[in-house]
């Protein structure tokens, strides 16, 4: 690790020795100063009262190497410059000097300590708003750098590109800086990128702020000179700061795997860089696939494992506990995401405790709050690996299932996944790698799905659908009828004595729980999901009956017992025997019979459609005595 120990060396040394700076230190990922964000995401959030005014102890020229946590990118890891957790190398001026010093030190330590070459850099700069005016005063020192090493640098106007074209002015959208929350510091940024190519940047191809990764984003400086306001305005600061946040494993990229000409093929990534020698190694035994000749899929689950892995370690170092809310739910979903990406390479062998454990070794030594936290949080870990592989084993068997059964898969396919088996959306996706456009479809069906599901709960919860009904489609009344021969043929195949103790169906699923106080055999299982088939298959009309509450009782139509039902019923009847009055009936003259306001199909035939077959998802005990059944047509 001599390369990357001696980038931050360096970059600190020259800020200490150089330019003045106090170093502090390293600040917890879950914020100390910061309220307005879940984790610290850029250098800047422990210094956020600083950066508004209060004096800082250490003066006015700081620097460090913080660790950060970042989600936006979360769907970028697996390339092969992005990352969960990183070190961003960061140095600030808490109101002392100000646009121009400050990119002077940047091109200092990029081109003379670490000798990046200063025709690979390109520049961008604010264009200006109606609030802002454009950076004039970075670009003329962009332009003063350059010249200084025999660049001739053009600014780009907007439309057309030359071979000299280097700053680039853009909108708010690509430099504007923050607040990281919905209040604070910000200002508008100039970021500087190092061109990968082997040939010069053809800028009809490629541009800074595309998302190829052939020009890497390496450091950003902002002019953090505006505090924005809950009432969403921007109010300059009296105090002008200059926040400086450089990526440490891009840097160190670029450092290990630049050829003579400074050029850096594609094939190298973050995760190749000696950062993660030593897990990427174990990991290459563990899967016994390569990070360098794998598929690219397998490659990119390679690449997600390692970042994930070193981000957990470092949550859970931080006090984060995996849990259904905030922090707590990134990191299990890490942890879940990790698991996901483990069975796509086929990985057999438990491998989260291990690859953790030599993260938690690799920088404990830098780390010092790491020590003798091992062991806790390896038992965290533990037991959410525990809880998820139940989980993640069906959900995948059911989306492989889905995804073969049909061509386009919808959010409210997932929702059903998620509903049943509480396995996440975004794993569903991942899964079945939907990207772009349809993603961002599923995602927003699913959302409302949930949304929808969770208006219905609190509806059912004061007793708006008193059947147990979410709604009157399709594929609920299908639900609904199928639930009353479910009942029926439990009945007939285990006891008689079996009733209903509560219901609830929606268009995806129908769920009974019974007075049973045991799990349904997978003998009993296949003799009901047969029976129930046949039963659909032999086309039996359901007839509806207005009765007196009595006359229904007598007949023996099943109700809830328990439940208060008007003087006048209505009792839906399958498979009522030809010329048999209702009112003469009794149970043997019909296959069921139950108190029920609908709605039904008429014949059970209409039950089946799309070749679907009737299926019990599964079954569990909730209560004394009481077993909850949930089934579907699939
Ligand atoms: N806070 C700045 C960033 O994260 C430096 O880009």
């Amino acid at each position: 690790m001599n390369l990357s120990k001696s980038i931050k060396e360096d970059f600190i040394n020259l800020l200490v020795q150089k330019y003045n700076h106090k170093e502090i230190p390293n600040s917890s990922l879950i914020p100390v100063n910061d309220p307005s964000v879940l984790f610290t995401t850029a250098g800047m959030h422990p210094l956020v009262v600083y950066l508004l005014g209060e004096l800082h102890p250490l003066g006015q020229r700081l620097v460090n190497v913080q660790r950060c946590f970042r989600t936006d990118d979360i769907e970028e890891v697996g390339d092969t410059i992005h990352h969960t957790l990183f070190e961003m190398l960061g140095y600030w001026s808490l109101g002392d000097y100000f646009k121009e010093l400050s990119l002077e030190i940047t091109f200092d330590y990029f081109v003379n300590k670490l000798k990046f070459d200063p025709k690979r850099l390109y520049s961008t700069v604010f264009v200006g708003n109606t609030d802002v005016e454009l950076d004039r005063i970075a670009i003329e020192k962009w332009k003063e750098l350059y010249r200084s090493v025999g660049i001739e640098p053009e600014v780009w106007d907007g439309k057309d590109f030359n071979e000299n074209t280097r700053i680039f002015p853009l909108l708010k959208t690509e430099n504007w800086w923050g607040p990281a929350g919905e209040t604070g510091p910000c200002g508008p940024d100039s970021e500087l990128f190092y061109w990968r190519g082997k040939e010069k940047p053809d800028f009809r191809r490629f541009v800074p702020w595309d998302t190829s990764n052939m020009f890497i984003e390496i450091s950003n400086n902002v002019f953090m000179g505006y505090n924005k306001t809950k009432e969403k305005t921007y109010v300059p600061l009296v105090q002008k700061n200059i926040d400086f946040g450089g990526g440490f494993e891009r840097i160190t990229l670029i450092s290990q795997f630049k050829e003579s000409d400074g050029s850096l093929d594609m094939k190298y990534s973050v995760y190749d860089t000696e950062l993660f020698d030593t897990q990427r190694t174990l990991l290459e035994e563990l899967s016994g696939k390569s990070f360098q000749d794998s598929t690219k899929e397998e490659i990119k689950n390679l690449r997600i494992i390692l970042d994930h892995m070193r981000g957990i370690i470092f949550l859970l170092t931080d006090g984060v506990i995996p849990s259904n809310k905030d922090r707590g739910y990134i990191l299990r979903r890490l942890i879940r995401r990790v698991m996901r990406s483990g069975k796509v390479l086929g990985i057999e062998k438990s491998f989260i405790i291990e690859l953790g454990t030599s993260f938690f070794e690799t920088y404990k030594l830098q780390y010092t709050h790491f020590e003798s936290q091992l062991e806790s949080i390896c038992e965290i870990l533990s037991s959410e690996i525990e809880k998820f592989n139940k989980t993640l084993d069906k959900g995948l068997r059911k989306i492989e299932e889905l995804s073969e059964e049909k061509e386009v898969i919808t959010g409210r396919d997932l929702f059903y996944i998620f509903e049943t088996y509480g396995f996440p959306c975004e794993l569903s996706l991942e899964a079945l790698d939907v990207n772009g456009k349809d993603r961002l479809t599923i995602i927003d069906d699913f959302n409302e799905c949930m949304r929808k599901h969770q208006e219905l709960s609190r509806n059912s919860s004061i007793g708006k659908f008193k059947g147990g009904l979410s709604d009157s489609s399709e594929e609920t009344t299908k639900l609904h009828t199928l639930q009353h021969l479910l009942l029926r043929t439990l009945q007939l195949t285990i006891s008689d004595e079996i009733h209903q103790k509560g219901s609830n169906i929606t268009p995806e699923r129908l769920r009974l729980d019974i007075n049973l106080d045991r799990k349904i055999t997978q003998d009993e299982i296949q003799t009901i999901e047969l029976t129930v088939s046949e039963k659909i298959n032999e086309g039996i009309s359901v007839d509806k009956f207005d009765l007196p509450k009595n006359e229904a009782e007598r007949i023996g139509a099943e109700h809830e017992f328990g439940q208060k039902y008007p003087d006048t019923v209505s009792v839906f009847v399958i498979g009522l025997r030809e010329n048999v009055n209702i009112n003469d009936a009794s149970r043997k003259d019909y296959l069921s019979a139950e108190f029920c306001g609908g709605p039904h199909v008429q014949n059970t035939n209409e039950i089946v459609s799309d070749g679907k077959r009737f299926k019990i998802l599964n079954q569990e005990k909730i209560g004394s005595g009481i077993l909850r059944i949930k089934a579907s047509l699939v």
